[in-house]
C-alpha cells in the first residue's frame, strides 16, 4: 500500500513547490542526450555520471515510436528498466514524453503517424505543401525542410494522447507505490518553424472564424501581467471577431500558441486522468526574434496567458536555457509568480554557479544541465558555437569544471531537505559574479568595488567577486539563515563579509566558523576557521562553512 500522496505542487511561502512522499523537493537534476536512453545498457554509465555530480534526478526522453510501435501496441520495458535503475540509485526521474513534438519537429512519431498523411496530417508552412523550406536564422539567407504534423489535426491529438494515457497508466501501475518519477514533461519544445501560423486551407478558415468568445474576455481581462506587445496588441483589438480583428499584429502567434496549448493540453489531461503527477511543458526561447523563427506558439513568456487559458493540466513552464541573458530569462519566467523549473541549460563555466544561484535566489524547482555527461569535457563545435558566442566572458567559453559542479552538486544535494524547507522565505538567498556583478569604486580601485549584499534583516553577508584577490568571474554565494546568530554559506570564487543590519547592535563578532561537509544528512566538521582565513574570509574552492556569531552595541 502507498504510504505517501503522489508528487504534487503546492503552495508554500507564497512559493510553488514540489512535494515528493510529503516533503518539499529541489530537483538538483541532469538531462540526458536525446538518444541515451533508449539504451538502459547505455544509460549505466550516465547513472554513475549523474551520482557524481550530486544530482538526485534525471530527465529521460520516453518516445513515442519506442513506446507504441504499431498502433494499439505498447511496450515499456525501456521505461521499466529505466525506473529500475534509477531506483537502485536512490534516484528519481523525470521523463520526457517526446510524442507529437520535439523541438518543433515530428521526428519521435512512430512510423505509422508518420506515414498516415491523411489521417495525421503534417502543418503547412506554405501552402499545399507537406515539407517546405525554413530560415534556420533570420539573419541567413540558408533555407532548410522541414515538417512537423498539425496542431489543428483532431486525430493526431487522439492518437498522442492515447499513447500518453497508456504510458501514464504503466507509471501508475509500475511505480506509484515508490514514486520513482515525480513529474512528466508533455511534449518538447512545442510549436511551428518556418512560419508564425500554419497556412494550410483549414488554418485560413479558423483563422477567419470568430476567436472563441471565453478566450477573447479572458485575454482582455488578464492584460495586467501581459508584455507589453501582446497587452497593446489586445488593448487595440475588437472584443469579438476574427483572430486578426481581435489581436491585431499579435494575431499569428496568439492563433498558433491557441492551438498548440489546447493539443497539449488535451495530451496532458488524457494522462493526468489516469495518474496527475506534476506535468511540465519545455520551451525554445524565442530570444527577442520575430515568430516563425522560434517554436511559434510554443510557451514562450509572451503567450503565458494563452497557455494559461488553454492548458489548466500543464502546471509549469519551463525555459531551456542556452543564451547568455541568464537572469533575464529566469526573470520573465517568475514575473507572474510562477516557479522556476529548468530543464535544459547550458554545460559552460556558469553551469555550477548557475546552480547555487537558482536554488538560493529563485527557489527553483528544478536546474538541469542538457548533456551534463559533457561536464568537463572540451566543447563540441556546437556548443562551441551555442555557449561561447559572447566571447568576452571567460565563463561562457569554457567548459564546466566537473569536480567543481561536483562539489556544489554533492553539498546541495546533502542540505536538500533544509533549504527546500527554507523556499518561500527571506532566509535562503544567493549572489552570483554572473548576475550580481560589482559596481566599481568611483575611484577606480578594485579593491573598493561595491560588493553584493544579502540581507537577512538581523545581520548582512556581503559578497566580492571579480576582486583582485578572488578574480574569475563565475563565483557564486548562498547563505541560509538558521537564526539570528546563525547561518550557513555555501560558495566559491568570492570573499565574504558578515555584518549587522540592526543599528542598535551594529557590531558583529565570529563565535566559531567551521568548514565541513556532509554525510548522510549529517554535518562532519573540518577545519576551525580562525586568523587569517576569517580576517579575508575567501572561498576559493566550492565550500560550506557554519557560521555562529553575536552582534552587540
Ligand atoms: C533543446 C532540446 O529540447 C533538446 O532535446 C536538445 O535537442 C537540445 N536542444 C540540444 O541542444
Amino acid at each position: 500500500m502507498m504510504n505517501h500522496t503522489i508528487p504534487h505542487i503546492e503552495t508554500r511561502n507564497n512559493k510553488q513547490v514540489l512535494i515528493v512522499e510529503d516533503k518539499p523537493f529541489i530537483l538538483l537534476a541532469g538531462e540526458v542526450h536525446n538518444s541515451d536512453s533508449s539504451s538502459p545498457k547505455y544509460m549505466e554509465e550516465i547513472w554513475d555520471i549523474a551520482g557524481q555530480l550530486g544530482m538526485n534526478t534525471l530527465l529521460l526522453p520516453a518516445t513515442w515510436e519506442m513506446i507504441e510501435p504499431e498502433e494499439g501496441c505498447f511496450n515499456f520495458e525501456v521505461p521499466t528498466e529505466l525506473i529500475n535503475q534509477a531506483r537502485e540509485r536512490g534516484m528519481r526521474i523525470v521523463f520526457l514524453w517526446f510524442g507529437s513534438w520535439k523541438n518543433a519537429e515530428c521526428m519521435y512519431a512512430p512510423g505509422w503517424v508518420k506515414q498516415d498523411l491523411k489521417r495525421l496530417p503534417r502543418a503547412q508552412i506554405e501552402k499545399g505543401k507537406n515539407k517546405a523550406g525554413r530560415a534556420i536564422s533570420p539573419s541567413l539567407p540558408v533555407k532548410i525542410p522541414y515538417t512537423t504534423l498539425s496542431y489543428l489535426g483532431e486525430e493526431t491529438v487522439k492518437a498522442d494522447a492515447k499513447a500518453f494515457a497508456a504510458f501514464m497508466s504503466f507509471l501508475k501501475t509500475y511505480d506509484e507505490e515508490q514514486q520513482t518519477v515525480i513529474v512528466v514533461q508533455v511534449e518538447n519544445e512545442t510549436g511551428l518553424l518556418g512560419a508564425s501560423r500554419e497556412v494550410s486551407d483549414a488554418a485560413d478558415a479558423a483563422f477567419e472564424a470568430a476567436v472563441p468568445e471565453a478566450f477573447a474576455s479572458y485575454m482582455r481581462s488578464h492584460t495586467e501581467t501581459m508584455t507589453e506587445e501582446i497587452r497593446e496588441a489586445v488593448l487595440a483589438g475588437k472584443e469579438q471577431g476574427s483572430w486578426k480583428e481581435v489581436f491585431g499584429d499579435c494575431a499569428d502567434e496568439i492563433f498558433s500558441a491557441y492551438y498548440v496549448s489546447k493539443f497539449v493540453n488535451t495530451v496532458a489531461e488524457a494522462g493526468k486522468k489516469v495518474y496527475p503527477l506534476p506535468m511540465a511543458a519545455n520551451c525554445w526561447l524565442d530570444k527577442g526574434d520575430k515568430p516563425g523563427t522560434y517554436p511559434t506558439g510554443g510557451p514562450i513568456s509572451k503567450v503565458h496567458e494563452v497557455w494559461d487559458f488553454c492548458a489548466p493540466n500543464i502546471d509549469v513552464y519551463c525555459p531551456d536555457i542556452y543564451v547568455p541573458q541568464f537572469k533575464e530569462v529566469c526573470d520573465e519566467y517568475t514575473r507572474r509568480g510562477n516557479a522556476l523549473f529548468i530543464p535544459e541549460s547550458a554545460t559552460h563555466g556558469y553551469a555550477a554557479p548557475r546552480l547555487c544561484y537558482t536554488v538560493g535566489h529563485y527557489h527553483a524547482m528544478c536546474y538541469s544541465p542538457f548533456g551534463f555527461d559533457d561536464i568537463g569535457k572540451p566543447f563540441t563545435a556546437v556548443q562551441a558555437f551555442l555557449f561561447g558566442m559572447d566571447v568576452t566572458d571567460p565563463a561562457l567559453k569554457t567548459p564546466q569544471n566537473f569536480e567543481e559542479y561536483a562539489a556544489y552538486g554533492q553539498i546541495l544535494k546533502e542540505m536538500m531537505p533544509m533549504l527546500a524547507e527554507a523556499y518561500g522565505t527571506d532566509c535562503l538567498q544567493a549572489v552570483s559574479a554572473e548576475t550580481d556583478s560589482p559596481a566599481p569604486a568611483a575611484d577606480g580601485n578594485p579593491f573598493g568595488a561595491l560588493p553584493a549584499t544579502m540581507n537577512f534583516g538581523s545581520f548582512s553577508v556581503s559578497v566580492t567577486f571579480k576582486s583582485p584577490v578572488n578574480p574569475r568571474s563565475d563565483g557564486a554565494c548562498l547563505c541560509l539563515k538558521v537564526s539570528d546568530n546563525e547561518c550557513w554559506v555555501v560558495g566559491n570564487a568570492c570573499g565574504i563579509s558578515l555584518n549587522s543590519a540592526n543599528p542598535d547592535v551594529p557590531n558583529l563578532d565570529f563565535l566559531e566558523v567551521t568548514e565541513g561537509c556532509f554525510e548522510k544528512g549529517r554535518w562532519i566538521p573540518g577545519r576551525r576557521l580562525n586568523g587569517d582565513e576569517v580576517a579575508q574570509m575567501s572561498m576559493s574552492s566550492p565550500s560550506v562553512w557554519h557560521i555562529r556569531f553575536f552582534t552587540y552595541e
